[in-house]
């Protein structure tokens, strides 16, 4: 399998890093939902409210640096032919899709980051460094900060609603196997 995408399907970087964005936001939206509805003095598993906000900008800020890697692998190469089991629509959706996931790998943890700064709350990376404020206390853009990070996020859940209903579809009721474009191993043309 070759290491970058070629006309024959998706290469070996950018399927391994389109499954490490998913474990990572998998994580950012568990972490985001239990540090939201935890009491401050309170605990989940063992871990305290202030260490999952912790953890949910430290991991958002790891997706960052994973997002630009997944941009710039995006670019070396070609985009493969489209799999020739979907409709003219069904390619235009994914087209539109792809465009909104890629905008939400980057609009999610700029925007935290700009919220926390702004905000006056910081980022204490991994518990290790406390990472410089270079923004200041600045309440109308951490106000702006995090209802973008808040909006994007319905509008990342209901994109990969549909990214993955699409997938599904083909997988368990089609059975044309697209899943396996994003599999290790070589995809075929299906
Ligand atoms: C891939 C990156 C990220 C994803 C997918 C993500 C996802 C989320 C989600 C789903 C929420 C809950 C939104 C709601 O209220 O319904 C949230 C909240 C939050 N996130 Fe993130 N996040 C990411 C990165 C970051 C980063 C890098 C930071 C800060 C450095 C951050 C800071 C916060 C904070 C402080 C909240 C709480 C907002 C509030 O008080 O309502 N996030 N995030
Ligand atoms: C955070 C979650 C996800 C994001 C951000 C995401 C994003 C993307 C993007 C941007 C692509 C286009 C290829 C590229 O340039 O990298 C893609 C392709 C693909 N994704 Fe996802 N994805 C997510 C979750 C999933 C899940 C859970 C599945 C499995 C059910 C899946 C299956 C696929 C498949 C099979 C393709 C190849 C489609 C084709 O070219 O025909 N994705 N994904």
């Amino acid at each position: 399998m070759a290491l970058h995408n070629t006309s024959d399907g998706y290469g070996s970087l950018t399927k391994v890093l389109h499954w490490l964005v998913v474990a990572l936001f998998a994580f950012q939206f568990a972490a985001a939902n239990i540090m939201l509805r935890l009491d401050t003095d309170a605990t989940a598993m063992g871990m305290s409210q202030a260490g999952y906000y912790n953890w949910h900008k430290s991991i958002g800020l790891v997706a960052l640096v994973v997002a630009v890697l997944r941009l710039m692998a995006r670019r070396r190469g070609q985009l493969p032919d489209w799999a020739p089991v979907l409709s003219e629509r069904e390619r235009a959706f994914i087209h539109r899709a792809e465009q909104v996931l890629y905008t939400a790998m980057f609009v999610m943890p700029v925007s935290g980051f700009l919220y926390v700064m702004a905000g006056g709350y910081g980022v204490n990376l991994f518990g290790v460094w406390e990472m410089p404020n270079s923004i200041g206390a600045w309440p109308a853009l951490a106000t702006a900060a995090k209802w973008t990070h808040i909006v994007s996020a319905y509008v990342l859940v209901l994109t990969l609603a549909g990214h993955v209903g699409l997938v599904l579809w083909h997988t368990l009721v089609l059975r044309d196997g697209l899943l396996r474009r994003m599999l290790p191993g070589r995809s075929g043309h299906v």
